[in-house]
């Protein structure tokens, strides 16, 4: 489906934007693991998350959908059944890297796992080489691509220093941690702890070491059973940014975005942002009740005008899918905007330093691609044309806000990508048109 982005007046307004895609994956897949039925309220929906519904189903929990709440019965930690076809992941890169740690434990049992035409080009290596140091055999395409079988065994205890800055990889090793003896996940620099968070909550015996200069050790090990009553699951930050470039970006602009999660090893964009001089407003409040334990804020973003700026590798885990988003800004700003450190963005649903990079470029962007980042050339203003989202949901989303900051507007090519995150963009869009 092509649809066209028009240069926006002014965006006002308040909206709530989309649930967290990943604590939704997160408490889907933990929820899976409990034995005890599981609250989780402000589940997304969304065709990532619903392939995470999908497997869990696959693997025998038993979800049961309400009006505002999912509830899941899990099957416990050991007793996940063998399915009787492949689970499909889809397009969800973190489905695929989460799943294979809770795999792994289940003694004897082995389990196909495949997805689409971009998940057949992401590497597994990255979790088949802790979960085969523990004890359990990964038999992949090549060595190292979807599709791939997990064959379950007895896991020993490691010590595993992360040899990319990948949460992904973090939480698959935790989660096949939690049934070996003492499993210690050591991070060369922060990235997103929703899975520790929510651990913590389940009652895993779970310990954390260190500070956001030195990057953290997390220790877990010989869980007997989680403990889950419900998840409360924030607003997505990565969806959210799509608004708030919106909002710095388009002349005349007010917006207020309601419970978005803001936990620190998400909201590196708002740092990044903050550099480069937006107005953007927020206050963490620590979220209500027994859930994600996740702090969430309202965030209020004004129109203005930006500088460039620097992100170096040991800031780009805590803003990995906001990357797209700082280039288009560097579009608009005065000066340079240089991204180093970020080659993981070439593994990503598309390789995104040059799908955005090309994509920019088309619409009239001053950009370079380099090995592991970009430079952006600041000329105040861009052109529009078309943009190809090329399967890539945050290509799609970057496509429709260049589209309303333009000057003569932006047609995505391929923008149902989109529905992989964050399904209601444009109506939503059309909500705050003022
Ligand atoms: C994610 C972690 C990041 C991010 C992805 C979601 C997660 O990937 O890019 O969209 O939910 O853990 P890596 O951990 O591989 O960097």
């Amino acid at each position: 489906m092509n649809l066209r982005f028009a240069p926006a007046d002014s965006l006002r307004g308040e909206l709530r934007p989309p649930a967290d895609k990943s604590i939704s994956h997160r408490s889907a897949i933990i929820a899976a693991m409990v034995s005890e039925p599981v609250r989780i309220r402000n589940y997304l929906n969304a065709a990532d998350t619903r392939s995470t519904l999908s497997a869990i189903q696959q693997l025998g929990a038993i979800v049961e959908e309400r009006d505002d709440e999912l509830i899941v019965r899990g099957v416990g930690l050991r007793d996940a059944q063998i399915p009787t076809v492949r689970i499909d992941v889809g397009n969800a890169g973190t489905l695929m890297r989460l799943l294979p740690g809770w795999l792994a434990c289940q003694q004897g049992q082995s389990f196909k796992l495949d997805g689409d035409d971009s998940i057949r080009r992401r590497p597994i290596d990255r979790i088949a080489e802790p979960l085969e140091l523990m004890g359990a055999r990964i038999e992949a395409r090549e060595g190292r691509f979807p599709p791939f079988i997990v064959h379950g065994a007895p896991l020993a205890g490691i010590t595993y220093p992360l040899p990319v800055a990948s949460a992904q990889v973090k939480s698959c090793v935790l989660l096949a941690g939690l049934l070996s003896d003492e499993t210690t996940v050591v991070e060369p620099v922060p990235t997103r702890d929703h899975t520790e968070r929510l651990l913590l909550s389940a009652g895993a015996p779970l310990q954390r070491e260190g500070d956001p200069q030195t990057g953290y050790r997390i220790t877990v090990g010989n869980t007997d059973e989680l403990e889950l009553d419900h998840v409360d699951v924030p607003g997505d930050m990565s969806s959210a940014a799509f608004l708030i470039a919106a909002g710095v970006l388009v002349k005349g602009s007010r917006l207020v975005l309601q419970g978005v999660g803001v936990n620190w090893t998400r909201s590196g964009f708002l740092r990044i942002l903050e550099r480069m001089g937006a107005i953007v407003l927020c206050e963490a409040e620590p979220v209500g009740g027994f859930g994600a334990g996740e702090p969430v804020s309202d965030i209020d973003v004004s129109n203005g005008p930006i500088e460039g700026t620097s992100v170096d590798a040991d800031e780009v885990p805590l803003a990995i899918d906001e990357l797209p988003l700082v280039a288009l800004l560097g579009c608009f700003a005065e000066g340079q905007t240089v991204v180093r450190g970020a080659e993981e963005l070439r593994v990503k649903e598309s390789d995104r330093i040059e799908t955005v990079v090309s994509g920019l470029r088309g619409l009239g962007g001053e950009i370079e691609a380099t090995r592991d980042g970009f430079v952006v050339t600041g000329t105040g203003s861009l052109r529009g044309g078309r943009l190809a989202a090329q399967g890539d949901h945050r290509l799609a989303l970057l496509g429709a806000v260049a589209g309303l900051a333009s000057e003569e507007g932006v047609e995505v090519v391929g923008m149902e990508a989109a529905d992989i995150s964050y399904p209601t963009f444009a109506e939503d869009l059309k909500a705050l048109h003022g």
